[in-house]
């Protein structure tokens, strides 16, 4: 049996339907333009990392002797919970956003004779400087702005420094994982507990 052509009333609703799909993906667009301040150097969102990766790289992969950077500190979580369990001898963070920012140094006033917070690009000198200090650097960004830190980390931090990136890897290209460890946690997806951990190699040229 074919079906009935349709009516003026079910040509004006499916146009309806249509322009409300449309009307609907424009307000999510806009929520999201919103949600993300129009800043050319932003290169990731802030988004924070789950508890478990926290908890497992404060407590499993960082040491009491380890001088720690998150790159993209966001609300400074992966630095409290370093300085919470006693491991680091002093953290550093950077991120562009002054939001989260302000929320870390909130967080880590209890410890602020250890830390260093600071409002900056990724590629500042500043940033450079503090890399040359660290034993081990966070990283929970998108693999695209991986690769462009990649050169950057391989020259400024020392041999033997660790990277660890939590849920995205470096491009294949840019950095080979030593390890890819997943934080025990069954009940959540294992996408999100990944931690890939990379070694600084090489001797540092004396300038
Ligand atoms: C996915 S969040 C990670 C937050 C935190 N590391 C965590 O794991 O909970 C990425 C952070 O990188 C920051 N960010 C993005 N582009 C940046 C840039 N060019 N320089 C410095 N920080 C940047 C964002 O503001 C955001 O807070």
């Amino acid at each position: 049996m074919t079906a009935p052509p349709p009516t003026p009333v079910d040509k004006a609703a499916s146009t309806l339907q249509r322009l409300a799909r449309v009307a609907s993906a424009r307000r999510q667009r806009a929520e999201l333009e919103v949600r993300l301040p129009r800043n050319d150097k932003l290169l990731a969102p802030f988004v924070t990392a789950s508890p478990q990766v926290v908890d497992f790289f404060a407590s499993q992969l960082c040491g009491p002797d380890d001088v720690v950077i998150d790159l993209g500190c966001g609300d400074g979580r992966v630095l409290r919970a370093c300085l919470e369990r006693g491991h680091a001898l002093a953290v550093y963070g950077v991120d562009i956003q002054p939001a989260p920012l302000q929320r870390a140094r909130d967080a880590l006033q209890p410890w602020a004779d250890r830390c260093n917070l600071l409002q900056a690009d990724f590629f500042d000198d500043a940033v450079r400087a503090l890399l040359g200090q660290c034993t081990i650097c966070f990283l929970f960004l998108l693999p695209d702005t991986l690769a462009m830190l990649a050169p950057l980390l391989k020259r400024e931090l020392k041999p033997g420094a660790r990277v660890v990136c939590s849920v995205f890897k470096f491009p294949d290209d840019a950095w080979d994982a030593d390890s890819c460890i997943e934080a025990p946690a069954p009940a959540v997806a294992v996408e999100a507990r990944r931690l890939w951990t990379y070694t600084v190699r090489g001797t540092k040229m004396l300038s």
